[in-house]
């Protein structure tokens, strides 16, 4: 099975369990860390079913743009249904290869995606090509890369090896791929990365 037919198979079942009242109020606290901005254009990078897009859409303002994509088509059709202005596009497509212009957004969120990329390297090459000069790559987990790791090794195929890199691992990642800067959040509960391009 593929990674994306695996996403769009627990599709329905993600966005129930995200979409609790509780889970969006830790969402939104947690949302502090995208360092949003009105007027920002941003990607959310392996948007899954689309919990973003409201805490987005109020940060960035009517002067603001998404863009949502993913890789699986289930998730995306679902984060469809969540769009209340045609402020938001929707694209089905792959991180590793993005169908952007160079210089496009003032901000990439990646919110529980980096375990899941095949070639960290290349995706994060294209996030950074996609950026303005300045602009800003966020990595965040809402768990802390030992329990994630755990979840992972505990899940089924394809994603029971998607672990997360070590702080310096991806320090070098992120280096490798051009960016200018980057700070690290690695501890119990949460692992964030901030990295300006
Ligand atoms: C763990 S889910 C997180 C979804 C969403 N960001 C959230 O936090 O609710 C990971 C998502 O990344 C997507 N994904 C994984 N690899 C991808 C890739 N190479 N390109 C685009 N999307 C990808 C999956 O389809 C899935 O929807």
């Amino acid at each position: 099975m593929t990674k994306s037919d695996f996403f769009s198979g627990i599709s329905a079942s993600w966005d129930e369990r995200h979409s609790t009242p509780e889970e969006q109020e830790r969402l939104r606290r947690f949302a502090v860390h995208f360092r949003l901005r009105q007027g920002d254009r941003v990607l959310d990078a392996g948007c899954g079913s689309g919990r973003l897009i409201p805490l987005i859409c109020a940060a960035v303002g009517p002067q603001g743009s998404l863009v949502e994509l993913d890789f699986a088509p289930d998730m995306v059709n679902i984060a469809r249904g969540k769009a209340k202005n045609g402020r938001v596009e929707f694209i089905v497509g792959d991180a590793h290869s993005l169908p952007m212009p160079d210089g496009d957004f003032d901000k990439v969120i990646a919110l529980a995606l980096l375990p899941h990329l095949d070639d960290r390297g290349a995706a994060l090459k294209e996030f950074r090509r996609v950026l303005k000069p300045g602009g800003m790559l966020v990595i965040a987990h809402q768990l802390g890369r030992e329990a994630l790791d755990r979840l992972h090794n505990e899940s089924s195929e394809p994603v029971r090896r998607d672990l997360l890199p070590e702080k310096l691992v991806l320090a070098g990642l992120l280096a490798t791929a051009g960016f200018s800067s980057c700070e690290i959040i690695d501890e119990p509960g949460q692992y964030v990365a901030w990295a300006l391009a």
